[in-house]
């Protein structure tokens, strides 16, 4: 900051120029407390006064602090702080008014100790209120003029530009902190929001892969089962690369009907069609300097692929209905569950997209093939979930984690998170248990659905599990277990006995 621009000029050289210079570093504020010295060190040579202030509410303590302060006794003054309606400063931080006062020996609301105590003698004072947007923040205050002179009207108004400056530079830096905050928090959310969790070599190797390519715009292909992270990984490969600070677009080609992918993917302009009512910008555009994801690939028609290879061959493309060719610079990542060669081998997919989109293949390995990696998975799901349902203990058995690694997990990674938040909502809240978790239960059938039973014999076995199941629910809960089943306690209570329900 120009903090050199205050010399020892007569104040009368002040020009408008430099006036307006200040205020166009009020809105580019970087050092604050520099700022705010340098608007009052101004306005005190400015109005050749003795000594001046700026002081703050503190809205914790209701007390105003002293934030700048000129002067010989300036150190010591900062020591002070004054209750809200005390003196003269306490006064206009209350009411919002300037105060003019030629001599405060005569005025009750002079507050005396700070000027005795420091030694600094004090006749007449000037304060006015800082306000954003109406709101009383602090107030600024001069002290005595050098050569003597009385403190004139004029000096109120002056003084007030001062504080509204100092105002608007404190407005301009609170709100750079709240956006450099939300800034932050935004990013950390969406950060851990899209955390690949795994440690196994074959992820290992995946994401040293992403890394790899992230910085070039060759297009990519990730290929994988369902729910092993394609997703995840191509997000990554945008923001670990160059382009991170550009769009990400993603589009599920299996999501939309063939006859509008057209459109999503390249927008039309107005009146190209029935409909048509404005202009629409398509993904690929959108995605422009950026990444477009086309998840499910393996889903597009044949005839959408022509029209798609031709615009990733040329890099130009047209609106629906335009005749202006737009060009946009576009990295593709796509990613597919299907086997892809084979769809190929099978006239599914063109050869030439094929040979376009496949430049990097990138596999994600199935869970089944990483179980090392569940433990970990599952810690870092139950966390999630622990944190949303307010939960502070709640490990996993370890009968639990055990069934946990002997599943095949056909859904892969989305399959356990939706697993573990299951658990989570229907489990006893103390700890998660197999059963919690009935997708792996080796003998799919419910109890009693045997083969050489009565019919009695299985409606018996079916209740006692049944009633075990609610009274764990509700740990142990009689009143509660009977309400959710819809019968009477007393009658739960004969139930349990007559099973010889003992613990669940
Ligand atoms: N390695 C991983 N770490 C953390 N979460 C993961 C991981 N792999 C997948 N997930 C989560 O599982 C779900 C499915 O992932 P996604 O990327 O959509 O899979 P795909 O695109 O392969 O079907 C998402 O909620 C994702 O956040
Ligand atoms: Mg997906």
């Amino acid at each position: 900051m120009k903090k050199q621009m205050v010399t020892d000029k007569q104040p009368t050289d002040f020009s408008i120029t430099q006036f307006k210079e200040i205020s166009t570093w009020v809105t580019s504020v970087e050092d604050l407390d520099q700022l705010l010295e340098l608007i009052i060190e101004t306005a005190t040579r400015m109005m050749r006064a003795k000594a001046s202030s700026l002081l703050l509410v503190d809205q914790k303590t209701k007390r105003l602090y002293f934030k700048v302060a000129t002067g010989d006794k300036k150190d010591d003054v900062k020591k002070f702080e004054i209750e809200l309606g005390q003196g003269i400063a306490g006064h206009v931080a209350v009411t919002g008014e300037p105060l003019l006062i030629p001599d405060v020996s005569k005025d009750p609301r002079w507050y005396k100790e700070i000027s005795e105590s420091i030694g600094f003698s004090t006749k007449s004072i000037v304060c006015v209120p800082m306000k954003i947007d109406g709101e009383i923040i602090g107030v600024v205050e001069i002290i005595d003029k050098t050569d003597g002179s009385a403190i004139k009207d004029t000096d109120i108004k002056l003084l007030a530009v001062f504080a509204e400056l100092a105002a608007l530079a404190i407005k301009s830096a609170r709100k750079i902190a709240r956006v450099k905050k939300e800034n932050k928090s935004l990013k950390e959310a969406l950060g851990s929001q899209h955390q690949i969790i795994g440690d196994c070599i074959a992820l290992r190797k995946v994401i040293t892969d992403a890394f790899k390519v992230a910085n070039s715009k060759t297009n990519t292909l990730i290929v994988g089962e369902s729910g092993t992270g394609k997703e995840l990984l191509a997000r990554l490969i945008h923001r670990a690369g160059n382009r991170r600070d550009e769009p990400l677009v993603i589009l599920n080609c299996a999501a939309i009907p063939e006859s509008l992918l057209e459109d999503e993917l390249f927008g039309h302009e107005k009146g190209a069609f029935t409909g048509a009512l404005d202009r629409k910008i398509g993904k690929f555009e959108l995605a422009d300097k950026g990444t477009i994801f086309l998840d499910e690939i393996g889903e597009m028609s044949l005839s959408m692929q022509a029209k798609f290879l031709r615009v990733l061959q040329e890099e130009v493309f047209h609106r629906i209905g335009g005749n202006i060719p737009i060009h946009v610079d576009v990295r593709v990542i796509a990613a597919t569950n299907k086997d892809i060669a084979k769809e190929v081998a099978e006239g599914r997919f063109r050869e030439d997209l094929y040979y376009r989109l496949n430049v990097v293949q990138i596999r994600m390995p199935s869970l089944r093939e990483r179980k090392e990696d569940i433990p970990l998975l599952a810690e870092y799901f139950l966390d999630k979930f622990k944190k949303e349902k307010g939960l502070s203990r709640l490990p996993i058995s370890p009968k639990a984690l055990e069934k946990m690694m002997q599943y095949h997990w056909p859904g892969n990674v989305r399959e356990l998170k939706n697993a573990l938040e299951r658990a989570v909502v229907l489990g006893n809240g103390r700890e998660i248990l197999p059963e919690d978790l009935p997708i792996f239960n080796s003998n799919p059938n419910p109890p009693g659905f045997e083969v050489g039973l009565t019919l009695q014999d299985a409606i018996n076995g079916f209740k006692k599990e049944f009633i075990k199941l609610n009274l764990r629910y509700t740990g142990g809960n009689r009143s509660k277990a009977a309400r959710i089943m819809g019968i009477q306690r007393t009658y739960l209570s004969s139930l349990i006995s007559k099973y010889q329900i003992q613990e669940v």
